[in-house]
């Protein structure tokens, strides 16, 4: 017998890649009478996953969940809701890709839409769900930070007063620009990867601010995570040397170290956490 408490967790993402790597991970750390959602945008795909998790004697649970679809992330969450009434853990780890077949300008307005507007709806939907103690981590990078930025787009992303709709404008902006041809010369950064994570993180700074009272009163803790450079289908083709990459599971040890973070634990907060330690924002 087990006197642990069930949690119930959701990772966004989860049928390939690191995010598949968290639910193995967190179904063997949560342990018996947990929940751990497999959220796939794409059925076949998620039953796939999941049971290939089921063959290493898991017990994943799939959610169908395009983050880019209203919808979808509002019938997860109901679903959700209804089945348990709360979330203790969420990972908002679903991202497109960028090839290197097609310019990046093609590929901005799919790729904000996931990464950045997709974040969004997931904050929205499922951090109204989160119970006492809760935790919830996106998934960034360190490319996010503001350093990596042109000074004259700093107020975008980091100002008093700040909103989340504040910072997917400026996405929008970016997107505009990456389009038009116009972002170098704007001072943008030329990998359309850069300011999407800057914003990610910007927006998980901003609810950690807005929340602060709550949060701190009910225990609970977002943060965003970078897991390092980790060999996946999307990360491969940019990088020639993985000679020091790390694998999935491995990569996913230390966010769900921050995923599943004691209940009494005030640290890390607001930040983006690598290898558990928090990076400078400037
Ligand atoms: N790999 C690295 O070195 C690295 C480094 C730093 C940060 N990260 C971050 O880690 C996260 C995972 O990266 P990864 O390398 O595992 O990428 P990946 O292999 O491309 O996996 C991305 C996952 O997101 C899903 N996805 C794409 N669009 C979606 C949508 N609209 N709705 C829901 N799910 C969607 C994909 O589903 P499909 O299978 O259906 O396409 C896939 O399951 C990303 O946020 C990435 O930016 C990765």
């Amino acid at each position: 017998m087990t006197d642990a408490p069930r949690k119930v967790a959701l990772v966004t993402g989860a049928n390939q890649g690191l995010g598949l790597a968290l639910v193995r991970r967190l179904c063997s750390a949560l342990g018996e009478g947990s929940t751990v959602y497999l959220a796939s945008r794409d059925t076949g795909r998620g039953e796939a996953a999941c049971a290939m998790l089921q063959g290493e004697g898991l017990r994943p649970e799939l959610l169908r969940l395009d983050v880019t679809d209203d919808a979808s992330v509002s019938a997860a969450a109901a679903a959700v809701r209804a089945r348990h009434g709360g979330i203790d853990i969420v990972i908002q780890n679903a991202a497109a890709r960028i090839t290197k077949d097609a310019p990046q300008s093609e590929q901005v307005l799919q790729f904000i839409e996931t990464n950045n507007h997709g974040t969004l709806r997931i904050v929205e939907a499922f951090v109204p769900l989160l119970r006492d103690n809760a935790r919830f981590v996106v998934v960034a990078s360190s490319f996010g930070s503001l350093r990596n930025l042109d000074p004259r787009f700093h107020a975008r992303f980091d100002a008093p007063g700040l909103t989340l709709h504040e910072i997917e404008r400026a996405m929008d902006d970016f997107v505009a620009a990456t389009r038009a041809g116009t972002a170098r010369e704007a001072g943008w950064p030329d990998w359309i990867n850069i300011p999407s994570k800057i914003a990610q993180v910007a927006s998980v700074r901003v609810l950690a601010r807005d929340k602060s009272e709550e949060f701190r009163r009910r225990g609970i803790l977002v943060n965003a995570a970078c897991p390092g450079l980790v060999d996946t289908e999307a990360s491969r083709p940019w990088f020639g040397d993985m000679s020091k990459a790390a694998t999935s599971d491995d990569a996913a040890v230390d966010l769900v170290w921050l995923a599943a973070l004691p209940a009494g634990t005030e640290h890390p907060y607001g930040a983006l956490v690598r290898h558990r330690q928090p990076l400078p924002w400037v």
